[in-house]
């Protein structure tokens, strides 16, 4: 287990109410265990006062996450976790206002642990519970970093389990543009780096390597790039590449690892980029974010800020630890919606 600090359809949250004093925003413990990452932080309002994040190094030797290990890790990690994020942020359990969680959507076995744990917290502190959905709360992940980030928005979020677009009007109303209708981005990076060999996650391997490749060398397939409206597909993607290996191999050629890379990864933003782009047109959205892991691939953000300051619009992509799966990100949506509760009441 290796530290890092500092490190399908959304759902609306349930909110219970903490007594707030004065005007200080209530101080969050965060929990989010939805995948391989067990993850705490302790936030008040857009301020992080910590934000640990453990990853799961086990399932590299499967090549993808092993669902029934992840749980047990989770269940390993949870309560050091828990201790590591209130040292780092230099409070107590008893200074803790609130707890959230993520409750989905995720792996089932690994959201039990993180929802049990955080439910028993509250029980035994006597302190409101957050649900909150774990899109949503990538989707706002631009604004944690940014809090004057001008709605609406467009949102794309781009993780080894999903890849929606969203249309964001305020912290509590959004509505999706578009989704997946298959493999979600981060899949296709993983799915193509293991059939070249490359480690897992294999988003970051591909990125690397991409940086010595051609992307002008295959033209790989763009799904409904040019189709209406603002779903994905990138199983033809896959499919293409593999059929591409097979015939290399079973004439005795050499693959070059980098050239694919570079042109799968071009592909892919190209699709990514393009859809996005389109929709922030179409609504005349000042600002697009993009959140995920898939949001720390550098032709991604490069390309997408480049293509924002061509058409005027402001682009967010949150620093790394706060676009991949963290806690941090939990605990800022969870204030927003109390903040939300005591303005209506
Ligand atoms: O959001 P995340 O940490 O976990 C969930 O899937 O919810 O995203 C993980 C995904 C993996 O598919 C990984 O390969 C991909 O993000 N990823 C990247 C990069 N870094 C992580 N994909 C492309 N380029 C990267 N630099
Ligand atoms: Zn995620």
């Amino acid at each position: 287990m290796t530290e890092a600090i500092h490190k399908d359809q959304p759902k609306q949250s349930e909110i219970s109410t903490p007594k707030q004093t004065g005007s200080i925003a209530p101080l969050i413990l965060a929990i989010e265990t939805s995948c391989d990452d067990t993850a705490v932080a302790v936030v008040r309002g857009s301020e992080v006062l910590s934000n640990v994040i453990t990853s799961q190094d086990i399932h590299n030797l499967y090549g993808g996450v092993v669902p029934e290990l992840a749980s047990r890790e989770h269940m390993k990690a949870m309560a050091p976790v828990t201790h590591a994020a209130l040292a780092h942020a230099d409070v107590g359990i008893g200074d803790i206002d609130a707890i959230a969680v993520t409750t989905g959507p995720g792996l089932p076995g690994s959201l039990i642990v993180g929802t049990h744990f955080a439910r028993g917290l509250a029980f035994k502190l006597q302190k409101p519970l957050i649900a909150i959905n774990h899109i949503e709360a990538h989707m706002y992940s631009g604004y944690l970093e940014h809090p004057g980030l001008p709605f609406p928005s467009v949102c794309l979020v781009v993780s080894g389990g999903h890849t929606s677009l969203f249309y964001v009007e305020s912290f509590t109303t959004y509505s999706v543009l578009g989704r997946t209708k298959d493999d979600a981005a981060g899949e296709a990076f993983d799915k193509v780096a293991k059939m070249l060999g490359l480690g897992y996650p294999g988003g970051p391997h591909i990125d690397r390597l991409a940086k010595e490749g051609n992307a002008a060398t295959y033209n790989f397939p763009r799904g409904l790039m040019h189709e209406e409206g603002y779903d994905f597909s990138f199983s033809g993607l896959k499919t293409s590449v593999r059929y591409y290996i097979q015939r290399v191999k079973d004439e005795g050629g050499i693959i070059n690892n980098a050239d694919i890379a570079a042109s799968v990864q071009r592909a892919i933003v190209d699709v990514l980029v393009s859809k996005t782009l389109k929709a922030a047109d179409a609504v005349d959205a000042p600002a697009v974010c993009i959140a995920g892991g898939v949001s720390a691939n550098s032709e991604l953000r490069s390309t997408m800020l480049k293509r924002c300051a061509e058409a005027n619009r402001m682009f967010v992509a949150p620093r790394t630890d706060y676009s991949v799966d963290n806690a941090a990100m939990i605990g800022f949506l969870a204030g927003r919606r109390l903040a939300n509760v005591q303005e209506l009441s």
